[in-house]
């Protein structure tokens, strides 16, 4: 973590779990449970009709509520798809886009990604732009190059402004709901070329500023070591954030170093 330069995120993705009717009892016990002067970014990324009893819930609280995914298009005939307006109209803050689900069973492309991404800012809304190998790619030694074309490929035609609203999520598709998390030098190896390609893209400035998160497995005993590296801001956690007291043991780990 560097908090100096970059926002420290700690992201929960409930993926499709949970009810409406839960969110009220998960964030008082969530609150109850996490350090009362936080000094890191709390997000839950929650199903859209989880997102209205989220906000209320949320409420004088200084935890956010994100979105999983969103629509390329602005508004029209398009059955079963929810835009950024509709979420920015909602105060959604953040939202997942590009997910290694989402890629894998949804169909969702590369360019794909990067429109989605640019809707969000277009509204106001921090993408959380979500990349990573298989482990095929990584045991074939293509993590680097592959990771690179999809950070690259997210921010096309970005400028430099508008990048730094930006957030990457690096989850090696292998880690995920695996119990198998990367070790914290193979994550940091990672986030750091990630933050190489920024920087090749735009400058240092721009490179320093942009958070980056971990995903994959992560969970209260293993996020210490974690966000103890240098590149890695924060994270994006799905099973441990279904769970109230682990998720703030994780939102704990921030404030210790
Ligand atoms: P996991 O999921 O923490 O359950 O591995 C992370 C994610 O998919 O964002």
């Amino acid at each position: 973590m560097n908090r100096k330069y970059r926002k420290v995120i700690i992201a929960g993705n409930w993926k499709m779990n949970k009810l409406a009717t839960d969110a009220k009892p998960f964030v008082e016990e969530l609150r109850a449970a996490m350090p009362k002067d936080k000094t890191c970014e709390t997000v839950l990324c929650v199903p859209f009709p989880i997102i209205p009893a989220m906000a209320r819930a949320m409420r004088d609280s200084r935890i956010a509520y994100g979105a999983q995914d969103v629509s390329e298009h602005a508004s029209g005939a398009y059955t079963g798809e929810v835009s950024a307006a509709m979420l920015a109209n909602l105060k959604v803050k953040y939202c997942i886009v590009g997910h290694s689900e989402r890629r894998q069973y949804h169909g969702e492309t590369d360019s794909a990604v990067n429109v989605k991404a640019k809707a969000l800012l277009d509204e106001g809304v921090t993408p959380i732009i979500c990349v990573g190998e298989s482990l095929e790619q990584r045991e074939k030694e293509l993590t680097s190059e592959f990771v690179a074309y999809q950070v690259k490929a997210a921010l096309a035609g970005m400028d430099a402004k508008t990048v730094k609203r930006c957030v990457i999520a690096y989850e090696p598709i292998w880690a995920i709901g695996t119990g198998r998390t990367a070790s914290a030098e193979q994550a940091q190896e990672v986030c750091h070329e990630i933050r190489g390609v920024i920087r090749e893209l735009y400058d240092a400035r721009i490179a320093r500023a942009v958070s980056i998160l971990y995903g994959g497995s992560m969970n209260a005993k293993n996020c210490a070591e974690l966000l103890a590296q240098p590149d890695i801001d924060g994270g994006l956690i799905g099973g441990a954030s279904l769970k109230t007291e682990d998720f703030a043991k994780i939102i704990s780990a921030t404030e210790e170093e």
